[in-house]
C-alpha cells in the first residue's frame, strides 16, 4: 500500500429537480458574474438552459452564456470564452452538460487567472497557478470531470488532445439530477459506462499497492454500472438505473478507487486520446474498441490483477490455469460491451487507419506520455503501435 491523499472538495448536490438550487449555490462559492458555458444545444432543446438563466435573473445574478463546446472539445472555442470572461469581468463558471462543457470551462478558468497561452499547460510547458471557481450541472455520466482534477482539450492545429489535472480547477459544486440525463441517445448513454468503468479498470490494473478496501470498492462498482448499464439498453428511462451510473461516473474519478496503489495505468485513455484527436470518435466508445487489445498485450505482466478482475467482477469460475480464467475475464469484458451496444475493435468504431495515421498516433501518444507509460505493462512506442494494430 502506498500513501496518499485525496482530496474531494466539490458540494455534490444530489436528485430530482436539484438544478433548482443553482442561484442559491453560485452565491454560496461567492459568484457575481457567471459565464455559463455549455455544448452543441442539447441543454437548449431539454429547456435545461431557460430553466437556469431563469434561475440566475430571479436571483439577480448577471450572466453572459458561451455555448458551442463539442465532443473532443477545442482550443479556439477555450480562448473565445477567456476573451468574453476578461470583457465581461467573469468571476464564476457555470458549466451545464457533458465532460466536453465541463472541461472547456475548466480550460477557460486556467486562461483567465494566469497569464500567457493556456495552451502551455496541456502542453506541459508550466504549471497553472490558479483557475476561476467552477459549478457544474451534469447531464451526461461519463467522464467525472464533475468531481476530477482534469480538464482535456484538443488543439485543432495538429489534431493533439491533451489533458491537463490540477486541484485549482475541481468543482465547487456538482449539481447531479439523474433525469437530466434520460434525454441521452442510449450510445451516449453506453459511451458514458464504459468511460466510467474505464476511470475504474485504469486505477485497478496496476503492479503495486494495492488495499483491499480500494480494490472491493471498485470491483463494487465495477459490478453495479455493469448490471445498470445493461438495464438502461431496455429501460432507459430508470431513474434508479441512471442515478446508479451517475454516482459512480463521480465516484470512478474523483480518486476514491486509487486510494493507495501506484496511480494507475492510464495508458487505454492515453491511447484513446490519440484516437479521439485524430478522428474525433466518442470517448467511451474508442476506449471500449481498445480496450481489448490493450489487456491480451498486457495481462501475463499483471496476471494477478487479471484473474481477480476475471473472478470477482465478471463473474468466470476460479478453476484452471490463471492465464486461462484472465483470458475468459477479457472475453467476459468483450462480450458486455457487445450487450450494451459498444465496439470491440476499430472496425466496429467504424475507423480503419493507415500504417501512417497507426504509426502516427502511437508517435504521439508515446510523445504525450513522455516516452513511456502503464502500470500493468510499461509500454513504449513500439507497443504502443502493436496495440493499436491488434485492435483494427
Ligand atoms: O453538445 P450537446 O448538444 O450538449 O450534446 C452532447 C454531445 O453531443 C450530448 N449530450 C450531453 N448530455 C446530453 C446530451 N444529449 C442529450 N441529452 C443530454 N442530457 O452528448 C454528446 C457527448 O457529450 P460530451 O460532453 O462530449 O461527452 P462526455 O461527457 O463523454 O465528455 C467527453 C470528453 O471528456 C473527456 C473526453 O476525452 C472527451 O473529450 N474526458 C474528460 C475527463 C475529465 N475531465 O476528467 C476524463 C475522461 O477520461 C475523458 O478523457
Ligand atoms: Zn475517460
Amino acid at each position: 500500500m502506498f500513501d496518499f491523499k485525496y482530496y474531494t472538495p466539490t458540494k455534490v448536490v444530489f436528485g430530482r429537480n436539484t438544478e433548482g438550487q443553482v442561484a442559491e449555490l453560485i452565491r454560496e462559492f461567492g459568484g457575481s458574474k457567471v459565464l455559463i458555458h455549455y455544448g452543441g444545444g442539447s441543454v437548449v432543446r431539454s429547456g435545461l438552459l431557460k430553466k437556469v438563466t431563469d434561475a440566475l435573473d430571479s436571483a439577480d445574478i448577471p450572466y453572459v452564456t458561451l455555448g458551442g463546446a463539442v465532443p473532443n472539445p477545442r482550443l479556439s472555442l477555450v480562448y473565445e470564452g477567456i476573451a468574453l470572461c476578461k470583457k465581461e469581468g467573469v468571476d464564476f463558471l457555470l458549466a451545464v452538460g457533458g465532460g466536453s462543457a465541463i472541461d472547456s470551462a475548466k480550460a477557460i478558468g486556467y486562461g483567465v487567472t494566469n497569464e500567457g497561452d493556456v495552451w502551455d499547460f496541456y502542453d506541459y510547458k508550466r504549471k497553472a497557478t490558479a483557475c476561476l471557481p467552477l459549478g457544474v450541472i451534469l447531464t451526461l455520466a461519463a467522464t467525472g470531470s464533475e468531481m476530477s482534477d482534469s480538464s482535456v482539450i484538443t488543439k485543432e492545429e495538429g489534431q493533439i488532445k491533451r489533458g491537463y489535472s490540477s486541484d485549482f480547477a475541481r468543482a465547487k459544486f456538482a449539481i447531479m439530477n439523474p433525469e437530466l440525463t434520460m434525454t441521452l441517445p442510449d450510445y451516449q448513454t453506453a459511451c458514458g459506462c464504459a468511460d466510467i468503468m474505464m476511470h475504474t479498470m485504469e486505477r485497478y490494473f496496476t503492479n503495486g499497492g494495492n488495499m483491499e478496501i480500494t480494490d472491493s470498492i471498485a470491483e463494487g462498482l465495477l459490478r453495479t454500472v455493469m448490471t445498470n448499464a445493461e438495464i438502461l439498453v431496455k429501460d432507459p428511462k430508470n431513474y434508479d438505473a441512471r442515478a446508479e451510473v451517475m454516482w459512480a461516473g463521480s465516484l470512478s474519478h474523483n480518486g476514491l478507487t486509487g486510494c493507495g496503489n501506484d496511480g494507475g495505468d492510464w495508458m487505454t485513455h492515453k491511447l484513446e486520446h490519440e484516437l479521439g484527436g485524430l478522428y474525433d470518435v466518442a470517448h467511451g466508445a474508442g476506449l471500449a474498441a481498445l480496450w481489448g487489445s490493450w489487456a491480451r498485450y498486457v495481462y501475463k505482466d499483471c496476471l494477478p490483477r487479471f484473474r481477480r478482475f476475471a473472478v470477482n467482477v465478471m463473474g468466470v469460475e476460479p478453476v484452471g490455469a490463471d492465464e486461462d480464467i484472465a483470458l475468459k475475464g477479457i472475453e467476459a469484458m468483450e462480450a458486455f460491451y457487445r450487450r450494451i451496444h459498444m465496439p470491440t475493435n476499430l472496425r466496429e468504431l467504424g475507423v480503419n487507419p493507415t500504417e501512417a495515421e497507426f504509426a502516427d498516433m502511437a508517435h504521439k501518444c508515446a510523445v504525450g506520455v513522455n516516452g513511456a507509460k502503464g502500470s500493468a505493462r510499461l509500454l513504449r512506442e513500439a507497443d504502443m503501435l502493436a496495440i493499436y494494430k491488434a485492435s483494427l
